[in-house]
């Protein structure tokens, strides 16, 4: 059999993850060959690289703007037509649509947090005072970016600088979920249909964990419940590599949220665990299996 030729699509060739997907793709003997959807804009109906590739790896699609971010998917469902990809852009997409996600999720039996979501800024303010405390969260955000916490409207905590009503007016619409007091949260990391690393990240301070956010990745064995979870959560969005964030409260761990182009470095960092080669290797049995 030929050398298997992966194709990740990277937007930062210096990304920790996108190097070491390259890493462990030579590791296996394979070719990796990176390109940046952003570039594929002069052939994008007959992409000259799909006939090199045997599969694509998502390392990421990037931000920008609805069109940009629009047209790159586009790009990827056309590969798909030819080559399988990993993520789906399906299952990316639903991943970074935190409500549907969250349908998803429900859908699936899997416990999550209380969350409403609402345009009316009457409902929203009724719904502060009956939780007494809530996060809100923008639907497409990422990274922590954008996530305030609400004990009242007058009472904007940490850097909030912005009533409920002005982010329900720019937003037109507010995703609602109860505050779960944590210090730490749980990042599983799902291949296929297994765990294959996890980490606690602590909140530098306060209660936004994200590493990007000066959060600190710690070794973590999940119980059986959480591995359930995860697990079911990748299943439920359709990802096949997946970061599943859980919070653990009182009544047990629940799902925060699911992330369908997660990076690798936290988890090498805290526990010398390298998610990209378990990614790898399942897209190469891929291959080798069609
Ligand atoms: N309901 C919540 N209660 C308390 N903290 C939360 C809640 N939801 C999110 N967080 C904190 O905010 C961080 C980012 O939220 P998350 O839903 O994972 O969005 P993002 O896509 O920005 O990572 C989480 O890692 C956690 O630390
Ligand atoms: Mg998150």
């Amino acid at each position: 059999m030929n050398a298997t030729n992966i194709g990740i699509a990277i937007t930062d060739s210096n990304d920790w993850t996108a190097r070491a997907l390259v890493r462990s793709i030579e590791m296996r003997g394979a070719t990796p060959i990176p390109f940046r959807l952003s570039e594929m804009d002069s052939f994008a109906f007959n992409p000259p690289e799909i006939n090199e590739m045997d599969i694509v790896i998502v390392r990421d699609v990037g931000a920008g703007a609805f069109e940009e971010v629009s047209f790159k998917f586009d790009l990827l469902r056309i590969l798909a037509e030819t080559i399988p990809v990993i993520n789906t852009p399906e299952s990316i997409r639903n991943a970074a649509n935190k409500y549907y996600s969250l349908y998803l999720l429900k859908k699936a039996g899997i416990p999550v947090p209380e969350t409403v979501v609402t345009g009316n800024s009457e409902v929203a303010m009724e719904i502060l005072c009956e939780w007494g405390e809530l996060v809100i969260k923008p639907i497409f955000g990422y990274k922590g970016i954008g996530i305030a916490r609400f004990k009242s409207d007058s009472d904007l905590l940490g850097s909030n600088r912005r009533s409920i009503g002005e982010i329900l007016a720019e937003r037109g619409v507010a995703y609602l979920q109860e505050f779960i007091p944590i210090t730490r949260d749980i990042r599983a990391f799902v291949v296929g249909d297994q765990v294959a690393g996890s980490i606690y990240r602590y909140a530098r301070d306060g209660w936004i964990t994200n590493l990007s956010h000066g959060g600190t990745p710690e070794r973590c064995v999940l119980d059986s419940f959480q591995e359930g979870i995860a697990i079911k959560a990748s299943d439920a969005i359709g990802t096949t590599f997946a970061g599943v964030d859980i919070a653990e409260t009182d009544e047990g761990s629940v799902v925060l949220e699911i992330n369908g182009t997660p990076s690798g470095r936290g988890v090498f960092e805290a526990c010398g665990v390298d998610v990209t080669r378990d990614l790898v290797d399942y897209a190469i049995s891929w291959v080798r299996g069609l």
